[in-house]
């Protein structure tokens, strides 16, 4: 039988990687501030969000997550909310027309600011300071009174979550985003650059659809549900106090939901049993995530799964498997087949991102692009294999031209990556690698798409591992043949 869950019972549990705050008399003036103000997110969105991740687990659509490693202070503005929600819409709208399913939009944005390090310090010139954690926590700057924790950095991140969500509302419901819009976009995108003759004709593809949606008489002004603009939000659930002082009880339902955002995952770093993260997690209605590494054991997965989601509701849980290209192979079929023999209903996305970092020779975080695709396609082939769906990708991106990750079809080198290396924590693809992921996702949703309508039987030939090319940047587009 579980303790029963309050609000704070995750405080008389052990928590990793929260800040030591010395002011807590601030803190806690912070957090009663907190309390009153306007929720963010609302429950309806929130079950609309569960309703369709539960059709993801059944294979019915498909979940597109992404965005910053994490948001800051300093570069919010307007345009970079635009360029990363155009970003997003081009992404689905190729996803969905390879796939032949629905694409659920959900940023890691409006809210992803608390950061967990891998260690509690930084030492610089013989210096040692508290690591940055985030600008919800402290300040990046390199001394000793920009990297002590200040609470009322909490309001501070609030106040722009709730700008940056007006923002994308305005976006969504002056139908922005309709059809139309999207395809000149992506058009205008694709006109200039060295993507091949075979991506041109996809968008082409497209044209032709809209055209007989047109001359069917259907447009943007007669069916607003042309636009296909729906955004929900989410973040790492990772600064509890900020997190619970968010929570409300739905007047409706009397359940408990963090109007933070639409969805919290718990990060590899803070998913131990009987910890704070997760003990918090489990009394929200929100659908919520969970990162999977190499360190997951099957048996602790189904453990976690038991207390985040003993109904075994549809849409509750994601798992975002962040393994590594090298390191899925051995880890993910166990995890999956594990799910699989207990009958737990779960999202399986995949993070190619995390575990996929290198350091550059010039001593910065990049990650190479082909290790990405790599690990996607192994994804795939493993789902593929264990007959289950790959039902998302979770991936850091953003919509300006940043040279952060090395590779892509106008390939970053590592000489260019100090030129515009502007993230605040992990390195993220720019918006052609970001693109032109879209379109290795587009192959790989299609052989999923066509192995579900020939029964699930037999592996088309570029989803068996074995087809896998060996150098994975092989396949990839180079200016040489378009
Ligand atoms: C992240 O998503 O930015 C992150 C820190 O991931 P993980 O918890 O998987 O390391
Ligand atoms: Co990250």
């Amino acid at each position: 039988m579980a303790e029963r869950w309050t609000l704070d019972s995750w405080r008389k549990k052990p928590v990793a990687q929260m800040p030591i705050y010395q002011d807590l008399k601030g803190l806690a003036q912070v957090e009663r501030q907190l309390r009153t103000f306007p929720p963010l997110v609302f429950a309806d969105e929130v079950r609309n969000l569960k309703e369709a991740l539960a059709s993801v687990a059944a294979g019915e659509a498909f979940l597109l997550q992404g965005g910053d490693c994490a948001e800051s202070f300093a570069e919010h503005d307007a345009e970079n909310i635009r360029d990363v929600y155009q970003l997003f819409l081009q992404m689905a709208m190729i996803l969905t027309y390879a796939g032949s399913l629905p694409v659920i939009k959900l940023g890691r944005i409006a809210g992803q600011f608390a950061k967990p390090r891998s260690s509690p310090t930084e030492t610089r010139d013989g210096t040692e300071l508290p690591s940055y954690r985030g600008d919800i926590v402290n300040d990046i700057e390199f001394n000793s009174c920009a990297r002590m924790p200040d609470p009322r950095r909490q309001v501070e991140a609030y106040r722009q979550s709730a700008a940056t969500l007006n923002l994308l509302r305005a976006f969504v419901s002056r139908g922005y985003a309709n059809l139309d819009n999207v395809y000149q976009w992506m058009s205008c995108c694709l006109k200039d650059s060295p993507q091949p003759r075979r991506y041109v004709e996809f968008v082409s593809g497209i044209s032709q659809i809209l055209g007989f949606i047109q001359a069917c008489g259907l447009n943007f002004q007669n069916r607003p549900n042309l636009n296909i603009s729906e955004f929900y939000t989410g973040h790492e659930g990772l600064l509890l106090p900020y997190e619970q002082a968010l929570t409300r009880m739905d007047s409706r339902s009397g359940d408990w939901y963090c109007t933070s955002a639409h969805m919290l995952w718990i990060g590899d770093r803070t998913r131990q049993l009987d910890h704070g993260h997760v003990e918090f997690m489990r009394g929200i209605e929100n659908p919520i995530g969970i990162k999977c590494s190499t360190s997951l054991k099957p048996d602790e997965l189904i453990r976690l799964i038991d207390i985040l989601n003993p109904n075994n509701q549809p849409g509750r849980l994601t798992l975002i498997c962040r393994f590594g290209a090298d390191r899925l192979e051995e880890h993910l079929p166990g995890l999956v087949r594990a799910v699989k023999r207990e009958g737990r209903v779960v999202v399986w996305s995949c993070d190619p991102m995390h575990g996929n970092t290198v350091i550059a020779v010039s001593g910065v975080k990049t990650r190479p692009f082909d290790r990405i695709v790599q690990e996607l396609r192994r994804f795939f082939a493993v789902q593929a294999a264990e007959g289950a769906h790959a039902g998302g990708v979770h991936l850091e991106m953003t919509g300006k031209n940043v040279t952060e990750c090395i590779g892509g079809a106008r390939a970053v080198t590592e000489a260019d990556l100090n030129s515009r290396y502007h993230t605040f924590c992990d390195p993220r693809l720019n918006a052609g690698q970001s693109l032109d992921l879209a379109f290795v996702l587009a192959d790989l949703l299609r052989e999923q798409d066509e192995r579900k309508a020939h029964g699930g039987k037999g592996l088309p030939t570029g989803m068996r591992a074995d087809a896998e090319p060996e150098q994975t940047g092989a396949h990839l587009p180079s200016a040489a043949n378009f």
